[in-house]
């Protein structure tokens, strides 16, 4: 971890910034006089707990402090509920995961808050040192799946607010279950041939909002779950990365389905995939209703707009390639750019389930290559308006 002690020495040299958690912010919980140290090499796992265990516990709304300076922390799980519904987490420091990707890459998660009601967190730099365990998979020996750094579970209320996250093992940030949650300001950043590190994915939730998020990545930027509702994402920007999914859906029989999604003002630079609908070619109880995308700006974007169910890797278990997942209502607004591919905008839809109600106004994108962009329609059904360019399939 010769990196991790570099920083340190900067750090120490560095002026320690004073928190300002701003008023009635209640109880202040510092975690060095809970016995953490930044000293990279000494788990501040039960410090944090300890200080989580005392904010946790106080009637009044109470915040947990965590000093400049770099911490190591293995795998911890703040959990509520809590007392008040006032907890805010004032982050100016660097949380580190262990190198050791052998111990925290079988467990899979490496910090979680589950069961929490009013949370805040504010800031934070949360080093996932993935690259170990990137290098394992590459050399294609037996590794463990990995970790996601930071997990909202069960939770409601929740605010992200200017968060950093790198380098995760798998996922950066995974909202599963959770009501109400705002991500502000995040910034997510991993190389883009890192396998599985996920930005954001959502699943199971309702009233999550992800705004003004810049995030680089080996795989989705966003990626969203069965059961999740009313997702509202704007000025987001993604590459390198797999680009903003709906999916993969329709993996299981009995699935929840995705419904009122809006995705606007957003910039893809040099990504797989722009906006994108993913399902498995199996049989299910799925859906997709209501999507809006708008406002897109695409870059050298191989697949800017597409929908795909015919997902089914290694092609097993996929019998007739019939995806049971049905999409409707999703409009494509004021999506701009260029597209890496002829083929710029790609309805691939199931002949079980067909597409139906897909809207496309003021569509531009264009193919670099000698020929004009094309689009190209399977079982999808819907109407178009404005200029569309490439001109509609539907
Ligand atoms: C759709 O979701 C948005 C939040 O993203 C919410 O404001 C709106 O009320 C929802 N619409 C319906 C019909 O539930």
């Amino acid at each position: 971890m010769a990196h991790c002690f570099i920083s340190v020495l900067l750090i120490t040299l560095s002026i320690h910034l004073i928190a300002s958690v701003g008023a009635g912010a209640g109880a202040v919980y510092n975690i060095v006089d809970f016995g953490a140290k930044s000293d990279c090499q000494t788990d501040a796992a039960s410090a944090l707990l300890s200080a989580w265990n005392a904010a946790c516990h106080s009637n009044n709304p109470a915040t947990i402090y965590v000093p400049n300076g770099k911490y190591l922390v293995g795998r911890v799980t703040f959990s509520g509920p809590c007392a008040s519904n006032k907890i805010n987490m004032q982050i100016h420091g660097t949380f580190v995961a262990t190198s050791n990707y052998a111990t925290l890459g079988r467990v899979g998660e490496w910090i979680v808050f589950d069961k929490v009601a009013g949370l805040s967190v504010y800031g934070g730099t949360f080093d996932g040192f993935g690259s170990g365990l990137w290098a394992c998979k590459a050399s294609g020996r037996n590794c463990p799946n990995g970790a996601t750094s930071l997990t909202f579970r069960n939770s409601k209320d929740v605010l992200i607010s200017g968060l950093s996250s790198m380098n995760s093992e798998l996922y950066h940030i995974v909202i599963d279950n959770c009501d109400w949650v705002m991500v502000q300001g995040v910034k997510i950043n991993a190389p883009g041939n890192s396998p599985n590190t996920d930005g954001i994915h959502v699943q199971g939730s309702t009233g999550v909002t992800i705004t003004g998020a810049s995030i680089r990545t080996g795989d989705d930027c966003v990626s969203i779950g069965p059961g999740t509702t009313n997702l509202w994402i704007e000025l987001v920007s993604c590459g390198p990365g797999h680009g903003i999914s709906i999916g993969s859906l329709g993996k299981g029989y009995n699935e929840r389905g995705v419904q009122n999604v809006t995705v606007k003002t957003t910039m893809f630079t040099g990504t797989q995939n722009g906006l994108r609908i993913k399902t498995w070619g199996r049989p299910t109880d799925a859906f997709v209703r209501g999507v809006v995308f708008e406002h897109s700006v695409m870059e050298n974007v191989q697949n800017p707009i597409i929908i795909d169910q015919n997902y089914c890797p290694d092609n097993k278990g996929c019998p007739a390639q019939n995806s049971g997942v049905r999409i409707s209502q999703v409009t494509y607004t004021d999506i701009h750019g260029s597209s890496a591919s002829k083929v710029a905008v790609k309805f691939n839809c199931s002949p079980a389930n067909p597409c139906i109600g897909i809207e496309l106004q003021n569509i531009k994108l264009t193919y670099s290559g000698a020929q004009p962009a094309e689009a190209s329609c399977t079982h999808a059904g819907g109407t178009a308006s404005g200029f569309v360019i490439p001109p509609s399939c539907l």
